[in-house]
């Protein structure tokens, strides 16, 4: 431990007091920022009957609109910048399911600041400087790739740009560059293991002893059998586009109790996903986040969807949030019951005789929704044991979650596998 907090930058060694107020003179810049300079702040702060002279609290941010993912979309692509295109230095941008992209933009300074972010959240994860960073999460306008591979040149690392895809390689090149660190989603995480394992190679044995997995939600279960299966530790990196990408918040591997979210340049706030109210801390919510260093393109009270609470900090000052549940877009609605896709991954990795890889399917029985949860059987795993483990998830649905669901348990690796971020809704019904 001491070692770790001789390591602390300066953002990481403020006191609870010294932070609140590096909050807000930041928040009060950042405000005046996005007034000043992005006409869709200066009309919905106006339309608010809000200013950025009359934010005097931390607390007064509550008055301060919300800014959507439509909002972002509507003003495709520069609009939302909040300087001139020539101090743009990178571009970036999230696909979304739907229509146009979300772009993102970044100066020198902003690219610096990330840096720095992705460094810390490496640093929490057990990365030291020297260390070899493997880094699998994808290259281009996605931010998971660059993202993580500029944080770990920052901390002073060796990076290996290994992006997504062509797996039989990747296992190779862990085996001959042994890296100690793997930046990667957990799914795509899981796609590795099978490939170890088609090559014969031992996943226990490889150099790997940390891996910083996000980009998608994951469970305590899904920690458990990475943990077990790569024998390493296994930590959660939390990020999206709008906001930097990855380095938001992060686990610290000597706690692993949830993320450090880097409130010196990023405020958080819970609220009430249908009222918008500002709900307190240790309640449940929709996360949204204030930037408070950017120059590129500042985002206010921006609703990220995503589902979580926030609590004390342990490892760090900084307050904590929870595992993401998931997104309210990824929310099943099944005769009335809320169900998400981690709800069913935290049953399907305590089934004996399951493998972690799993997938939903939604379709339409006259009326009403129907939901069919696919599972594979691990191949290790008696004939006979198929039954009773499709029984047992269905119960567990049931009495955990309150709702019927089929079950069918599959041959092993016949699930589509990840190569990125999983899809695990199929959607089915008709539209
Ligand atoms: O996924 C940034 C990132 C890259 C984070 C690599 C971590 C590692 P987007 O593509 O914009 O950015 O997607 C952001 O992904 O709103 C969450 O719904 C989800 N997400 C990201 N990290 C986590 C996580 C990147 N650790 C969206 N747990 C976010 C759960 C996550 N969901």
């Amino acid at each position: 431990m001491a070692e770790t907090t001789d390591l602390l930058d300066a953002g990481e060694r403020l006191g609870a007091e010294e932070l609140r107020q590096v909050q807000l003179d930041r928040l009060r810049a950042q405000l005046r920022h996005a007034y000043t300079n992005v006409p869709f702040y200066r009309d919905s702060f106006d339309k608010a009957g809000v200013h950025p002279d009359g934010c005097r609290s931390l607390a007064d941010l509550a008055r301060f609109p919300f800014t959507t993912k439509a909002d972002l979309r509507e003003h495709y692509p520069y609009g939302m910048f909040a300087v001139p295109r020539e101090r743009i230095r990178r571009i970036h941008a999230s696909s979304g399911t739907t229509g146009r992209p979300t772009v993102v933009g970044y100066t020198d300074n902003d690219l610096s600041m990330w840096g720095d972010v992705v460094a810390r959240s490496i640093r929490a994860a057990g990365g030291r400087p020297g260390d070899t960073v493997h880094v699998a999460y994808g290259y281009g306008l996605f931010t998971g790739g660059l993202g993580a591979h500029y944080g770990a040149e920052r901390l002073g690392c060796t990076v290996i740009p290994a992006s997504g895809g062509m797996t039989a390689r990747q296992v190779q090149l862990i085996q001959d560059l042994k890296p100690g660190i793997i930046m990667v989603t957990p799914s795509y995480m899981l796609t590795l293991l099978d490939e170890f394992e088609r090559q014969g190679v031992d996943p226990r044995s490889t150099s790997l002893r940390v891996g910083i997995f996000g980009a998608e939600p994951w469970t305590e279960g899904m920690r458990r059998e990475i943990e077990e299966r790569f024998a390493i530790d296994a930590v959660d990196i939390y990020g999206l586009s709008e906001v930097i990408g990855p380095g938001v918040a992060q686990e610290c591997v000597e706690t692993k109790d949830g993320l450090h979210v880097h409130e010196d340049h990023f405020y958080p706030e819970i609220v009430d996903p249908l009222t918008g109210e500002v709900l307190p801390d240790g309640e449940r919510g929709e996360l949204v986040f204030t930037s408070l260093t950017k120059e590129a393109m500042p985002v206010i009270r921006y609703r990220t969807r995503d589902l979580t609470r926030l609590l004390p900090g342990t490892a760090r000052t900084f307050r904590r949030m929870e595992k993401i549940t998931g997104r309210s877009d990824d929310m099943v609605i099944l005769r009335g019951v809320n169900l998400f896709p981690t709800q069913i991954e935290e049953i399907v990795l305590r089934t004996p005789g399951v493998a972690p890889h799993f997938q939903l399917r939604l379709t339409r029985e006259g009326r009403l929704d129907a939901l069919t949860v696919r599972a594979e059987a691990r191949p290790d795993a008696a004939a006979g044991t198929r039954q009773d483990a499709a029984r047992s998830i269905a119960a567990a649905v049931k009495d955990g979650i309150g709702v019927s669901v089929a079950v069918e348990i599959v041959e092993p690796e016949s699930l589509e596998r990840s190569v990125g971020k999983i899809r695990r809704i199929v959607d089915l019904r008709p539209s």
